[in-house]
């Protein structure tokens, strides 16, 4: 027990400072079109100032499953998907491509996926 609760100590130690982006970031919006779209915020840094706009490619976090968006580093998502949008501040829904037939519209949670370093995104 004391083993499991100094694992989950250091755990938590190690991730203090990837924070919520939805919540510590304005101005969220997407920028571009394309392989290159990209993820655009000014993120609190954790001690009351920011680090200015941060851009984050949505290929460099994304990836197309077979028509539906997942978390993968250098995913290249935006190879086949395109017309995105975001809603409810981090839920992004694009048009991905499947393995075969047409483009079908999935939506995904950035947030799931994207965190907050010091006012830097990260994935
Ligand atoms: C958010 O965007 C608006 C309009 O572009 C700008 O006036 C404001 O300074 C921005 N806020 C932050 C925190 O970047
Ligand atoms: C956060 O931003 C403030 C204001 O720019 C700055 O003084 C402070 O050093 C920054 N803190 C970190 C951890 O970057
Ligand atoms: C919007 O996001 C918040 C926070 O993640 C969530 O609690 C809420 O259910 C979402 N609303 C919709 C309409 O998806």
């Amino acid at each position: 027990m004391r083993l499991v609760l100094a694992a989950l100590a250091l755990a938590a130690v190690a991730h203090a400072q990837f924070v919520n982006f939805g919540l510590s970031c304005s101005n969220i919006s997407l920028v571009g079109t394309g392989p290159t779209e990209e993820l655009e915020a000014t993120c609190g840094n954790g001690s009351g100032g920011n680090a200015g706009a941060q851009v984050i490619p949505l290929s460099t976090c994304l990836t197309n499953q077979n028509g539906k968006l997942g978390c993968q580093v250098n995913g290249n998502a935006m190879n086949s998907c395109s017309g995105c949008a975001l809603s409810n501040t981090t839920v992004l829904t694009c048009s991905c491509s499947p393995v075969s037939g047409p483009a079908v519209l999935t939506s995904f949670d950035l947030n799931t996926c994207i965190g907050n370093i010091n006012g830097r995104l990260f994935c």
